[in-house]
């Protein structure tokens, strides 16, 4: 068997009268009847190799009957291609290798779909034959640039003095608010595991065990409704550190950040990465994670719009909510049915009941703005519409009117849709922020209790801790999120490290002390033997390789992700299990149940 001695990707001119053996897939093939050419692929790159029957007739041969994908061996010898048939795109495309012996080590299956064409390929097709789909050099690039990133923060951590410290996967359910994935226990009867959906609680216990920093690359699993940045089972870069306040643990992160970025894209970061407030978040971009890589404020427009004529406005002010809205630079270009049935149509999605616009226009040297509601303005009103915008001719302002929770939940969208259709700003860029001073509780309507903004086991800032007793609404807590362009690619926070705290807190929770006891008993033991200061942080790896990659789909950085389903379609997981597994384990399922029925039956 020939045996390599090159990669695809690395011959150059330089290497002209090499003799190389090189192995991989067959990519694409040309028969020109006289000559046959093959771009030969493995994971670093293309070769062309070239057959020629007068010099080498039996590769020559033997390579006509070559196919897509088949896997073959070559050796041959590297030269120059000829005049004008350089390929400048290719790394290699200066050079081929000219075959003199060629060996088939196996045939395959015509491919499902062509690896050039798989960004056309319906994805389940391409999740289903995975393997095929993998050998596309952009997810190979992908999958290198994740153990790369891994690398880099093993590197980063262990120089830091962290160590690397697995936890259970087969643990006891933890409160990271999501639903549990449960296994049942064979030993012992009617109980079950849930798997981790963070590691949380063991990364506390290890500070108490005087760790002092830990740092893991570890799986979690959460049974939520996957989607465009979310898994069923995803990766955290999990973090804790001891004797540490947030401005310790936000620096550290944020230079293991600009050595990624610097490291995998050459870019460099200017630290340190700018901080916002939740509240200032809330006000100008209505979400805890803005996108800043453009500008384009919400603003509150409710004084203005109180005093005005048009009803849905002043009646909503008047009635508690707010008149809060955008304006769209040259967004004067959307139609009248655009916005009204279009955006309309989009906020409404998010709860909100319309959406009211001007078109900004300038008129003799002075900004006017044009809507069918605008005669329900004076020009005052108007002009200090304009001003509190700085509109310019060409602008498009939008207003939704509501209560301030589902303005806000309306607009953020409405402004990141309309700042990519308008193409305001640079989709290589970068928007980093931390956002700070997270409100420690979110007050749930629904259940008259309080919920963790983060997890129940975030410290308040020390000046607010009385308020638990009295305030609990404007506790601010020491938690610290890091924003990329719009997406939560960490958080964090300095951790409660009296038990006294922490129970206050879980009593607030609506967690009563027999349930702490029960979910949490070993956690409140364990803070009572000694637990120093501790906070720290979890990145979520495959969002952050997700914007290192440039794509939005984080089934793209996955090697085996799951559907919106949450099915692998390779695998075929999940799937029915043998009625003796289900013995053993002590359960039924609905299926097995009406199976005993009707065997009771008859
Ligand atoms: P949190 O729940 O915010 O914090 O998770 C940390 C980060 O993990 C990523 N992430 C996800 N990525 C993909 N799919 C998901 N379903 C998913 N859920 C979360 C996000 C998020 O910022 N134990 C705390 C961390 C801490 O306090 O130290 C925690 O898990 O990028
Ligand atoms: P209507 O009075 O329902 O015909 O609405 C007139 C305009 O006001 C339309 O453009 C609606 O989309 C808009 N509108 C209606 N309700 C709201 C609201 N709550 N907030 C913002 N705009 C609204």
């Amino acid at each position: 068997m020939l045996k390599r001695t090159v990669d695809c990707g690395s011959l150059r001119l330089k290497d002209s009268g090499r003799e190389v053996v090189l192995a991989g897939w067959v990519h694409s093939y040309r028969d020109h009847g006289n000559l046959v050419f093959v771009d030969l692929r493995d994971r670093e790159g293309l070769t062309q190799l070239v057959f020629n029957p007068e010099t080498y007739p039996e590769a020559h041969k033997l390579a006509r009957d070559l196919r897509c994908e088949w896997v073959v061996a070559a050796a041959g010898v590297v030269g120059p291609r000829g005049e004008g048939l350089e390929n400048p795109k290719l790394a290699t495309g200066q050079i081929e290798v000219v075959v003199s012996k060629l060996e088939i080590l196996n045939v395959a299956k015509t491919p499902p779909f062509e690896i050039d064409n798989a960004e056309k390929t319906n994805e389940e097709i391409r999740l289903t034959n995975r393997y095929v789909d993998l050998r596309r050099p952009v997810m190979q690039k992908r999958l290198q640039m994740r153990h790369r990133v891994t690398k880099i923060v093993r590197d980063f951590f262990d120089t830091s003095g962290f160590w690397e410290i697995e936890t259970p996967m087969l643990g006891k359910s933890t409160p990271e608010g999501a639903r549990d994935f449960l296994v049942p226990s064979r030993l012992v009867p009617n109980s079950f595991y849930a798997l981790p959906q963070s590691p949380q609680l063991f990364k506390q216990i290890l500070m108490v065990s005087g760790v002092d920093k830990y740092f893991q690359i570890v799986r979690c699993f959460r049974d939520e409704d996957p989607r465009a940045d979310r898994q069923a089972e995803f990766t955290q870069i999990d973090v804790e550190m001891s004797f540490v306040d947030s401005d310790d643990v936000i620096s550290l992160h944020e230079k293991l950040i600009a050595k990624i970025w610097k490291d995998i894209l050459g870019i460099e970061l200017t630290l340190p990465i700018r901080r916002m407030t939740y509240k200032e978040s809330m006000k100008d971009y209505g979400i805890d994670r803005p996108d800043l890589r453009f500008d384009m404020k919400l603003k509150d427009i409710s004084e203005i719009a109180k005093d005005s004529s048009f009803k849905v406005f002043s009646s909503v002010v008047a009635n508690g909510g707010i008149v809060k809205g955008l304006c769209a630079p040259g967004g004067a270009k959307y139609s009248r049915s655009d916005i009204e049935k279009t955006l309309t149509g989009f906020v409404g999605d998010y709860g909100a009941k319309g959406l009211a616009w001007f078109k900004a226009k300038e008129e003799n040297g002075k900004i006017t703005l044009a809507s069918s509601i605008a005669k329900f303005f004076d020009e005052q009103q108007l002009d200090k519409i304009v001003e509190t915008f700085g509109a310019k001719d060409g602008d498009l302002l939008l207003f939704v009117a509501d209560k301030e929770k589902i303005a806000n939940k309306a607009l953020a969208p409405l402004r990141c849709r309309l700042a990519e259709e308008l193409g305001l700003y640079d989709k290589e860029s970068f928007g980093f922020v931390w956002v700070v001073d997270f409100p420690l509780f979110d007050w749930n309507e629904d259940e008259k209790r309080y919920d963790s903004l983060h997890h129940p086991f975030t410290a308040p800032i020390a000046e607010d801790l009385e308020k638990l007793k009295t305030d609990p609404a404007n506790i601010i807590s020491q938690a610290y999120d890091l924003v990329v362009n719009g997406s939560e690619v960490g958080g964090g926070s300095i951790r409660i490290h009296d038990p006294r705290v922490q129970e206050q807190v879980f009593e607030l929770l609506n967690i009563s002390k027999e349930q702490a006891r029960l979910q949490f008993g070993f956690f409140l033991d364990a803070l009572e033997y000694g637990a120093p200061p501790h906070g720290g942080l979890a990145f979520g790896l495959d969002r952050m390789i997700m914007l290192l990659a440039g794509t939005d789909n984080i089934r793209d950085v996955i090697a085996f992700p799951k559907t919106q389903k949450g099915q692998c379609l390779l695998t075929n997981a999940p799937s029915e299990v043998d009625a003796k597994q289900l013995e053993e384990l002590n359960l039924r399922t609905q299926k097995h149940l009406h199976q005993l029925e009707k065997n009771a039956d008859k």
